[in-house]
């Protein structure tokens, strides 16, 4: 793994840190690191109604996308327990949007990672922007 590839995991621990997540108590963390250097950072929010509930991962890249950031190159996630926390279908499709190419570190809480394709590995056959229009 590389420093960058730690830092962004730390950056997604400790943001899970700031998760609210009184409903589940599953709490995960995201950061996002945009072509330029940036880093966005995210825990989920939950809600009493709880399909109003947002993953970690959208709220960062909704705080990306607000500060102008619309490339990505990777992004790390880091949730409860031993086995590493993935993105869920609907984050992996969100991330697609922007940058089908990222890597995605998966992480534990307890420390184990693992580094897929978000394209190859995570959403073969995506459907995309491609699938629109003519
Ligand atoms: N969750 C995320 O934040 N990201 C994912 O990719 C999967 C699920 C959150 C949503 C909810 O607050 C909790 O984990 C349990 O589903």
């Amino acid at each position: 793994m590389t420093g960058e590839e730690r830092q962004l995991l730390d950056r997604a621990g400790e943001a899970r840190a700031l998760a609210y997540a009184p409903y589940s108590g599953v709490r995960v963390g995201c950061a996002l690191r945009a072509e330029d250097g940036r880093v966005f950072a995210a825990g989920n929010v939950e809600n009493a109604a709880y399909p109003a509930t947002m993953c970690a991962e959208r709220n960062a890249v909704g705080q990306a996308l607000a500060a102008g950031a619309r490339r990505f190159v990777a992004v790390a996630v880091v949730g409860d327990g031993e086995r590493a926390t993935a993105p869920c279908g609907t984050c992996r499709q969100v991330l697609f949007e922007f940058a089908p190419d990222m890597v995605v570190l998966a992480g534990a809480a307890g420390g184990a990672t693992v580094r897929y394709h978000l394209a190859r590995d995570l959403l073969p056959e995506a459907f995309g922007p491609h699938d629109l229009g003519g």
